[in-house]
């Protein structure tokens, strides 16, 4: 018996080729090595993480796939997935018989992004048990799963834009309304329930863990337990549960962490859109505007190639912008870093579900700008749920810009939603400490591995 327990496990961990899912994977990977058990990461040409100094501890097995590299970015993210899933199926079957037959280890489980749905059939075939991870959160989930039952039963008509239900309330998803479905920005919205189909389906998965505190989302993680009908493991917010290995995919600017230190208490407003939000050039011009038009000190994030229709460097957009000495521009921050600076007041998002969590665990309130999927429904969630920040819809002005800043960095219900961050962010904190719900969750789950 004591042998047994001494014995070292494995976990095979499946992460999705994409920023916002390879870092809580990673995240997670982390937690649970650190609770002992072994790691390998599967994964294709296409999630670039190699293993460096900070991840010597992992294993990385390569699922092989012969997709061009640059069906990432050519096809965009659903009709990228799609693909993926239905080239790796077969192969990976072949790689896990293959990496199971050198193992010395006993495989504790595979855990699988949802979106890396391909893995479920290769787990049951060598009868290994299958966890899946969601990087969203477990609204985001019932709202996918919403998604295909509306799509059954009515076709697109309540689902596509310009059909007039955008502002109504969805039936049980209070409040959010129509046009806060994750529907996607880069696809119809057929290829989007083709996917949400899959990865909503869980097959024969025993558990499903997801990066968020029940704190939360009380009564979207209760729903998901009676539908799913297995333990359900919020764990989150990940990335304060353990160090995360660095899994930046674009190298970090920390100067902007040097010009953070020579700004006031709360004056700077931090925007970043996340891994893969486009701007337009004139949203960008007329943010630029609001930005300078608000008085307010800022930092921001644009990536090289987000700007639809511009090639333009940072330099030559800096210029063009006429920018005062208030702002500063990186291609990507440190964000983490950044958040927790006591400099920042308030940070425009994309309200992807890292960057919302990330947020909140700095007590930092947001201004919200989704574009795409579960994006939208966090902004909603962030504005009328938790109450943190406010959301910014319809066409980008600088009026706009100008008023939506003021409102966080001068307005006294600015104050008022920094009182509701820093109390969420206390919230948060104690979920991950012992006894909290998180830290209790991961134990929970390590006793059924
Ligand atoms: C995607 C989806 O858009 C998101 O909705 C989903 O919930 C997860 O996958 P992404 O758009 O990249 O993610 O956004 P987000 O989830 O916020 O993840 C971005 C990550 O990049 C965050 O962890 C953030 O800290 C990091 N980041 C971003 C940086 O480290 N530096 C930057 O400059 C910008």
């Amino acid at each position: 018996m004591e042998e047994k327990q001494e014995r070292k496990r494995r976990i095979v961990l499946i992460p999705a080729p994409a920023q916002g899912h390879i870092s809580p994977m990673m995240q997670l990977a982390r937690a649970l090595h650190l609770k002992g058990f072994s790691i390998t990461v599967a994964q294709t040409k296409f999630n670039y993480l190699k293993p460096s100094k900070d991840l010597t501890d992992f294993q990385f097995i390569t699922i092989p796939e012969s997709l061009p590299a640059s069906d990432l970015n050519d096809l965009g993210p659903v009709w990228f997935l799609i693909k993926l899933n239905k080239e790796c199926e077969v192969s990976f079957k072949k790689c896990l018989g293959q990496f199971l037959a050198q193992q010395q280890e006993e495989i504790a489980c595979v855990i699988y992004d949802e979106f890396m749905y391909f893995a479920e059939a290769a787990a049951k075939e060598f009868n290994l048990p299958k966890v899946i991870f969601s990087t969203e959160n477990a609204t985001a989930f019932a709202c996918r799963s919403a998604m295909c039952k509306l799509y059954a039963k009515d076709g697109l008509a309540p689902l596509k834009e310009g059909y007039g239900r955008e502002e109504e309330l969805v039936p049980e998803l209070h409040p959010l309304r129509y046009k806060d479905l994750p529907t996607s920005a880069f696809a119809p919205v057929e290829a989007s329930v083709e996917v949400f189909k899959s990865s909503c389906d869980i097959g024969t998965a025993s558990s499903m863990i997801i990066n968020t505190v029940s704190c939360l989302e009380i009564s979207s993680l209760e729903w998901l337990q009676q539908e799913l009908k297995i333990p359900i493991y919020p764990i989150g917010p990940l990335h304060m549960m353990a160090s995360a290995p660095p899994t930046s995919l674009i190298e970090e600017n920390e100067s902007c962490i040097d010009w953070l230190n020579k700004q006031k208490p709360s004056s700077v407003i931090y925007i970043s859109l996340g891994s893969f939000t486009l701007m337009e050039t004139k949203e960008v011009l007329e943010m630029a505007s609001g930005l300078v038009n608000s008085n307010q000190h800022f930092l921001w994030v644009i990536r090289p190639g987000s700007i639809l229709g511009s090639e333009l460097s940072n330099e030559e957009l800096f210029s063009m912008m006429k920018i005062s000495d208030r702002g500063y521009i990186v291609k990507w921050a440190p964000q983490k870093q950044v958040l927790a600076h006591s400099a920042v007041g308030a940070f425009w998002s994309h309200c992807g579900w890292n960057s919302t969590l990330e947020s909140m665990g700095e007590g930092v309130p947001m201004i919200c700008r989704p574009f795409t999927t579960d994006q939208k429904v966090n902004a909603r969630y962030v504005e009328c749920v938790w109450r943190v920040g406010v959301q910014v819809e319809g066409e980008l002005k600088r009026r706009v810009v100008e008023r939506a800043v003021k409102r966080l960095m001068v307005d006294e219900e600015g104050e008022e939603m920094k009182m509701r961050a820093l109390s969420l962010k206390e919230k948060l904190k104690c979920s991950v400490l012992p006894e909290g719900s998180s830290h209790d969750s991961l134990d929970d789950l390590i006793k059924t591995l």
